[in-house]
């Protein structure tokens, strides 16, 4: 038993701001998508990372990621995060499990990645979150229509895991379907399947805005980590 990871990076990181896609930059002089990659590439139970890439930085990164042997393709990703997942499941060899994770979020801990390996195995689709800390509403332009039950919310990070027929048939389905979506599980939702969360810790953030950089910085300073 073993999985295949795919890890989209084809974003335009606008949010960030920072005039090209986000996870090239450094923090303590790696890049955040080398220390995504790392973190398959160091997992036992991984034997082939495969990424989507914008097609303009596909060198780029061939390059960045030239030391890191589990890397088996980079592929051209599309408009929205799912179009570029899909455009590297349907190259990926099949597997037993496919887990899915954002290139933007370099510090997921081994210990989640393991906890979501054991739980895909017995559960076809597993996703990770966190607790909600804050209140909720939901609204209508400047009203507020709802308050949400905090106890019922998941803040939802990856990776999430699969089971690799599943996972196809999933976003065959929501191509087919028109289904909009952010992440891989809602597409296995949209099917009446069952989905299994296993819990994750906030130090997983994904690096969106310029804010999270310097949450990332504190992550890293935290660790002890050295160059
Ligand atoms: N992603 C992708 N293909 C897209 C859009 C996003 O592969 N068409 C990737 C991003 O590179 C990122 C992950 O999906 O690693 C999560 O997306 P997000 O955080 O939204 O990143 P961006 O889309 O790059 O950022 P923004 O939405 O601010 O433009
Ligand atoms: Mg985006």
């Amino acid at each position: 038993m073993s999985y295949i990871a795919i890890i989209p990076a084809a974003g335009l990181g606008s949010r960030m701001g920072y005039g090209k896609n986000k996870v090239f930059i450094e923090l303590d002089g790696k890049s955040i998508i080398e220390r995504t990659v790392a973190l398959f590439e160091e997992d036992p139970n991984c034997t082939g990372i495969y990424l989507a890439v914008r097609e303009d930085e596909t060198a780029l990164m061939e390059e960045k990621l030239s030391a890191y042997p589990k890397v088996k393709g980079v592929f051209a990703g599309g408009r929205e995060r799912q179009d570029s997942i899909y455009n590297v499941l349907k190259k990926i060899p099949e597997s037993d499990h496919v887990f899915i994770h954002d290139g933007a979020r370099p510090f997921a801990s081994r210990k989640l990645l393991n906890e979501v390996y054991k739980a895909v195995i017995t559960h076809k689709a597993v996703i990770c979150g966190v607790k909600v800390k804050d209140t909720i509403k939901r609204v209508d332009g400047a009203t507020v229509t709802e308050t949400l039950e905090r106890e019922e919310l998941l803040i939802t990070h990856t990776p999430q895991a699969f089971d690799y027929r599943l996972i196809m048939k999933a976003h065959e389905n929501a191509r087919r379907e028109g289904l909009a979506v952010t992440d891989d599980s809602s597409m296995v939702e949209a099917l009446g399947e069952s989905v299994y969360i296993v819990e994750s810790d906030y130090n997983n953030i994904k690096i969106t805005t310029r804010e999270d950089l310097v949450i990332a910085e504190s992550i890293i300073a935290g660790r002890g980590e050295s160059k």
